[in-house]
């Protein structure tokens, strides 16, 4: 059994995960605690060969189950490797993305449906996060704020895709609603923060005790 605290963002591209991924941060490790940051596709030296496979633009002939496969493994490696490692030693881990991501990009997305989240349960040996925070944001807006140069595989796919992976985001949250909290991500990134902390205190401020930084 797993001592640690497992946390996932989620979001559209181009929502604002990372920055408030050094927030999160920075709340626990003022409260003393060891914070272990990974993102998805990616966080192991395999995971990361195999995120470089999925965005990059020169396989556009991937194939979706292709696709959702080799998210699961390099997750599958993520948490082996990484993420149930660090929870069994009583550590913070906070993930940019994780299975939610799979079902609303590849499920949803990619039309693939629920064998994502069969295939997810077998890659994750059915570790889910306690708390995931689901940055909402439009998608348009979101693509917006990403520099037109650097777009991805997936980043690069039409408006009708990412309005399909937002639509199946908005699914997930509404049958998790006591794992997943929704954060309205179109504001500052402070009233982003501000709205994250709260979240925290609510559901960790009993188990980390008092904050040494007071
Ligand atoms: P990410 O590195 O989070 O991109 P960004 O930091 O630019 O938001 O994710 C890369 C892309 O991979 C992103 O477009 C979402 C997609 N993705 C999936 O389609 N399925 C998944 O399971 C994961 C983790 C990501």
């Amino acid at each position: 059994m797993s001592k640690g605290i497992f946390i996932s963002l989620e979001g559209p591209d181009g929502a604002g995960k990372t920055t408030q991924i050094g927030y999160i941060r920075e709340y626990f490790e003022a409260k003393g605690k060891e914070v272990l940051i990974t993102r998805e596709p990616g966080g192991t030296a395999i995971s990361e060969k195999l995120r470089e496979i999925l965005l990059d633009k020169a396989n556009m002939e991937m194939a979706d189950t292709t696709e959702m496969l080799i998210y699961a493994a390099a997750r599958a490696q993520l948490v082996a490797q990484v993420i149930k490692p660090a929870l069994d030693q009583g550590k913070i881990v906070i993930s940019d993305r994780f299975v939610d991501s799979s079902i609303a990009y590849q499920g949803f997305g990619r039309d693939l449906g629920d064998q994502v989240r069969i295939v997810n349960l077998s890659a994750t040996a059915g570790l889910e996060p306690d708390l995931t925070i689901f940055i909402d944001i439009d998608p348009e807006k979101g693509r917006a704020r990403i520099g037109k140069e650097s777009l991805d595989r997936l980043e690069q796919e039409k408006a009708d895709f990412h309005r399909k992976v937002y639509e199946g985001y908005k699914q997930i949250c509404e049958s998790c609603p006591t794992r997943i909290m929704v954060i309205d991500g179109d504001r500052t990134k402070e009233e982003v923060r501000d709205n994250i902390t709260d979240i925290l205190d609510t559901f960790f401020g009993g188990l980390l005790g008092s904050d040494s930084s007071k």
